[in-house]
């Protein structure tokens, strides 16, 4: 019952990150890729509509920061930055992979974040990572080994090259606060708040 009560006094919570997005064509683009690239059953393939290359993860917020936050990303609304993206990695790199993702190749998006993660930290939203951001698009999760199992399942088929015309530099311009919804049959990503991004 003191749990119960507990748990109301609570603000409600959301898992929230800002993204830059793909313009929908390349996101179209790297979907019917994967189709073909993506067929290890050990792979759970990123939906197209979710496939972004992830700015700042903020983690559990209360919801009534949401406005704040949004209100920051707008501010941060830089220069709409060029991206290239590269052959798909694993991650880790040795052992058995986690998930797939394609590294981007933007100084544009770099600047963009640097920006981005400064505002957060000074609104006290964000801690920054220690590690240096790695620009990636996500394309692809490892399922478990098995039920109950942390441990990622053997990929045997892992994803070759990309084509010519998904590497060719893209412009992007649009940058989103999304709030991410796990499901069972994995996240969904519901945008709060975007920027659009100039030039
Ligand atoms: P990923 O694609 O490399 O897994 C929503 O979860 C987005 O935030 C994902 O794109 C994910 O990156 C990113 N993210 C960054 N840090 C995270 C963390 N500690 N936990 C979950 N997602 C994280």
């Amino acid at each position: 019952m003191a749990a119960v009560a507990e748990e109301q006094l609570k603000s409600p919570r959301a898992r929230l990150f800002v993204a830059l997005d793909l313009p929908d064509d390349l996101r179209e683009g790297i979907d019917s890729w994967g189709r073909e690239a993506l067929l290890d059953p050990a792979l759970r393939p990123v939906a197209a509509e979710s496939l972004h290359v992830t700015l700042a993860f903020l983690g559990q917020r209360d919801e009534e920061e949401i406005e704040e936050i949004g209100a920051v990303v707008r501010e941060n609304a830089g220069p709409a930055p060029w991206v290239e993206l590269l052959d798909p990695e694993q991650r880790p790199p040795r052992g058995r992979a986690r998930l797939f993702a394609l590294p981007v190749l933007s100084p544009g998006a770099e600047a963009l974040q640097a920006g981005l993660a400064q505002g957060l930290v000074a609104g006290g939203f964000y801690e920054p990572e220690k590690r240096p951001f790695w620009p990636h698009v996500t394309v692809a999760r490892v399922r478990s080994e098995g039920r109950g199992s942390r441990r990622p399942a053997v990929v045997s088929e892992p994803p070759g090259t990309l084509p010519k015309e998904l590497s060719e530099a893209r412009i992007c311009r649009r940058m989103t606060l999304y709030r991410s919804e796990l499901k069972p049959t994995g996240a969904r990503y519901v945008p709060l708040a975007q920027a659009e991004l100039p030039g």
